[in-house]
């Protein structure tokens, strides 16, 4: 009796850590430097990661999810300052998010997926795919257009086959130079959704001999059949194994579910997102002060137990290997309402080709943004390029006529480290003989609003493909190769 009684006791506790009772909030001050103490804590909760937006009254805002008992130490910490804490209104905080598919709406992979941008305007989905349907959404691709897939070499940690797939270049991969990625922050819904659906919009328009309409913002069937050409990779879920599990709990989770570093609660999972082969060791390249990921195995950003330790980071970068022309890489992330252009882990510089990531003189001096001790190094031209394609997404994004969208330097005010935009750019000076990458986060959706209402849903589908649209023309317009 007494045995059970403890053992029911202790799996209550576990219930109410699995479901982490983390509310939305968001802090506002008059200047991004407000946040910097609050940022450096590892124990808070920014999305994918803390960046500080301007707003229309002169201000900036951070966004954060936290425990009710965080907000209370914040609030009495910061009370008469000018940083103030606040909550969603009522009316969003109660808002009914949109349902998971149940089944499989594309019948084992018989049946293929139709995006927004070729169904009639107005026309919605219904809910967001589920794991079994995002693997045959992209089979239903496979049957009907002669998509090709490929199975990546490494199992994620609960056992899954990841895969990715590549279309409108033809059966050599080397012509293939765009890849996008989703579905890294397992509660980042629909990030697969925008791009299997814009996948869905491009075949189909492409073989209708149509064009695509997203809001207010239209695309020519050369355009459709230009950005095919390009040859798109996609890998559509880099986290099974951790949307497998937020959707079941909705606990909002973030990371994988490997166990190695920590078997229950948060201490469980490794955050992909801070797990690259970029700066990954942060203790040894970045200013204490700075905490660009986390070695704590129940912070939302524990960077793993090496550079790409993780399956799915190993399968990420697998793909560069097998598709060695790749030159514009996207990873698509929510929410926030952004892109960002590299760098992430300091300020650009375009003058001292020396101070640079590689270089170890540096060590401990890189993090802090607008001190000179240490600037990242990116050759101005390339510069000019990265900013030329995330503007042209931004613009798109904006014109479907739903909400704005900024660009903005992946860094922010606050650096990170093990990220797959900075991995990607970063190559290039890392590895001989690899080509250069450029590399972007897109953040669609409203800032920390990880499970979207259905309108939302939709919205950000329509917002996300005119910017996967214009990021690809504005590719084509720069180069290719
Ligand atoms: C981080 O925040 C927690 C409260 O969530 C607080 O207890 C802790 O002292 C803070 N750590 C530092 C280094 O400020
Ligand atoms: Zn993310």
């Amino acid at each position: 009796m007494k045995y059970s009684l403890v053992a029911s006791l202790i799996l209550q506790g576990s219930l109410v850590l699995g479901t982490r009772d983390l509310q939305p909030v968001h802090f506002k001050a008059p200047s991004a430097l407000h946040f910097r103490d609050i940022v450096r804590n590892d124990t808070y909760d920014f999305g994918c990661r803390p960046i500080a937006h301007p707003t229309e009254d002169g201000q900036f805002t951070l966004h954060a999810l936290l425990t009710e008992s965080q907000i209370a130490h914040l609030t009495e910490e910061y009370e008469d300052t000018d940083l103030s804490i606040h909550r969603p209104s009522e009316k969003r905080a109660a808002a009914a998010t949109a349902p998971i598919g149940s089944g499989d709406r594309f019948s084992g992979g018989t049946i293929a997926p139709i995006g927004l941008g070729t169904k009639a305007s107005g026309s919605t989905i219904s809910s967001i795919l589920n794991v079994k349907e995002i693997s045959s959404a992209v089979q239903g691709l496979v049957s009907t257009y002669g998509v090709t897939t490929l199975n990546l070499p490494y199992k994620t940690f609960n056992g899954a086959t990841q895969f990715a797939a590549y279309v409108g270049a033809g059966t050599d991969k080397s012509q293939y130079h765009l890849y996008l990625s989703a579905g890294v922050h397992a509660r980042e819904r629909g990030g697969p959704d925008n791009l299997i659906y814009w996948i869905s919009d491009l075949l189909a328009a492409s073989k209708a001999g149509s064009g695509l309409t997203y809001g207010k913002k239209t695309y020519t069937n050369a355009q459709v059949k230009s950005v095919l050409a390009a040859g798109i990779v996609f890998f559509p879920l880099v986290n099974p194994d951790g949307v497998t599990y937020d959707q079941s709990s909705g606990s909002l989770w973030r990371k994988n579910r490997n166990t190695k570093s920590g078997s229950s609660g948060d201490s469980i999972g490794v955050d992909i997102n801070r797990n690259f082969d970029f700066l990954w060791n942060f203790k040894k390249y970045f200013d204490p002060s700075e905490a660009p990921a986390s070695t704590s195995p129940s912070s939302e950003t524990f960077y793993g137990t090496a550079a790409a330790s993780e399956p799915e980071t190993k399968n990420h970068v697998s793909i560069y290997d097998s598709f060695p022309k790749i030159r514009w890489f996207m990873d698509i992330h929510s929410a926030a309402g952004d892109i960002l252009y590299s760098w992430g882990d300091d300020d650009d510089q375009t003058t001292s080709t020396t101070m640079n990531f590689l270089n170890s003189a540096y060590d401990g001096k890189r993090g802090p943004v607008g001190d000179s001790a240490y600037k990242e190094y990116i050759p101005s031209v390339d510069l000019t390029n990265i900013k030329t394609a995330a503007t042209a997404a931004v613009n798109a994004m904006k014109a479907v006529g739903g909400r704005s969208y900024i660009t903005q330097q992946a860094v922010g005010l606050y650096p990170t480290s093990g990220a797959s935009d900075d991995y990607s750019f970063s190559r290039f000076w890392a590895k001989s003989g690899v080509n250069k990458v450029y590399g972007y986060t897109m953040e669609f959706g409203y800032s920390t609003n990880f499970y979207p209402t259905l309108t939302e849903f939709n919205q950000n589908i329509l917002d996300t493909n005119a910017g996967f649209m214009d990021w690809a023309l504005a590719a084509i317009s720069v180069g290719l190769t």
